[in-house]
């Protein structure tokens, strides 16, 4: 197999800022993106600024907070200032949810999918359990590598609430066609809160022309943002008429004023805000989100397209089957692969320092950055195809 440098390889010039690349084939950033060398004097700055400055160290922490979420959401295309860090997923949609009374009235309906994150799909099973509601999760189609845009379309109807769906599967790397989803959604008066993890830092993603009302997701895959920052952006449109229930002091409008009565909201997106902020998770993942912005995500998405195709090609030419879609635009930044016996060759791959993951019922999944080459890409091919064999 003849390879060629991909798409911009004037990007392979900042290998240098990711460490990691040096010491392991680093291909698993559908998972956990490498570490920006920044982060570690970033953190450093943290701790300086604790230590030196002590409680007023939030004077700055505060505004840098904001400055980060806002990195985050020049990523994702929300409008300034409507981009908030939480935890994880987990804790964006718990207080996403806290807004809406799913047992109260006639619109009670959540709307999600089969290939959507797991954790999600508890997350939605238990509201609906404690508050009443109903859940339909959309199957996948046969085959199983994606879920048909027609067939979410037609499970939204009048007494659907709420469309929670992922814009990248993260089992298969199908990406979803939204704008039908978000018309349907509209039409019928139901709000979407959409996925974006698997998208966000390898892909265009544009919150605003989409129209999505909510957006969540967060920073340890193609962001290269480490964990402890997940994200939650609320379309300004709608912003100042949610009422979230899961709230903190932060969430108040003046939150230095220790009121004891009701809360008054905070503007915009601070209502989401919570209790004190992860400040060193958000200093840690600034430098991440910053190369994202400054290489611009167009070149990106250029460079991972044809990463990926190279996999795909080299994996149906070694005789695997692909669990990922074949075209380029319809596919997010991984591709998944089942050689036979997955599990094991996953494993032997990992001793061999070439990482990647492994995902029952898809297999196993290899998600090029910017910063691989080709040549990384064809060495984890003849990789599996060895270990396989044997
Ligand atoms: C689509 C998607 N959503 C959410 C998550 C993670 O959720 P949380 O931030 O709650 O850990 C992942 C992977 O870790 C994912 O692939």
């Amino acid at each position: 197999m003849t390879t060629t440098a991909g798409a911009h390889p004037e990007l392979l010039d900042r290998r240098a800022d990711y460490p990691i690349l040096d010491r392991r084939t680093y291909l698993i950033n559908n998972s956990l993106g490498a570490m920006h060398r920044e982060t570690r004097r970033r953190l450093d700055d943290f701790a300086d600024l604790w230590d030196s400055e002590g409680v007023v160290a939030w004077n700055t922490w505060f505004p840098e907070m904001m400055r980060v979420a806002d990195l985050v959401g020049t990523v994702i295309g929300a409008a300034p200032g409507s981009t908030v860090l939480r935890a994880n997923v987990a804790d964006a949609l718990a207080s996403v949810a806290s807004c809406f009374d799913l047992g109260g009235t006639a619109r009670s309906k959540v709307v999600t999918t089969a290939a959507d994150w797991p954790g999600s799909h508890y997350f939605w099973t238990e509201q609906v359990r404690r508050h009443g509601g109903e859940l339909v999760v959309v199957p996948y189609d046969e085959g199983g590598i994606s879920v048909s845009t027609d067939r979410i379309v037609d499970a939204i109807d009048d007494r659907t609430l709420l469309v929670s769906v992922s814009l990248v599967q993260f089992r298969t790397s199908a990406l979803l066609d939204l704008a039908p989803v978000v018309e349907a959604a509209h039409r019928h008066g139901a709000v979407v809160v959409l996925d974006a993890y698997q998208a966000a830092g390898c892909l265009p993603v544009d919150m605003a022309a989409y129209d999505v009302d909510i957006c969540v997701g967060g920073s340890v895959k193609f962001l290269c943002g480490g964990p402890g920052n997940g994200w939650l952006s609320v379309a300004p449109r709608l912003v100042e008429t949610l009422r979230p229930a899961a709230v903190g002091w932060i969430s108040h409008a003046e939150p230095f004023a220790f009121e004891w009565d009701d809360i008054r909201y905070a503007d915009g997106i601070g209502r989401f805000a919570g209790g004190t902020p992860n400040v060193p998770a958000a200093y840690a993942a600034a430098p991440g989100y910053q190369a994202i912005v400054d290489i611009g995500i167009e070149r990106i998405r250029e460079r991972s397209q044809s990463l990926t195709q190279l996999l795909l090609d080299g994996a149906l030419e070694r005789g695997f089957d692909v669990r990922s879609p074949d075209d380029p635009n319809r596919r997010g930044g991984h591709v998944t692969i089942d050689p036979g016996n997955a599990k094991r060759v996953h494993d032997a791959l990992i001793e061999r320092k070439i990482l990647v993951d492994y995902r029952p019922g898809g297999g196993i999944r290899i998600g090029p950055h910017f910063y691989n080459t080709t040549d990384e890409c064809v060495e984890v091919l003849d990789a599996i195809a060895e270990l396989a064999a044997s």
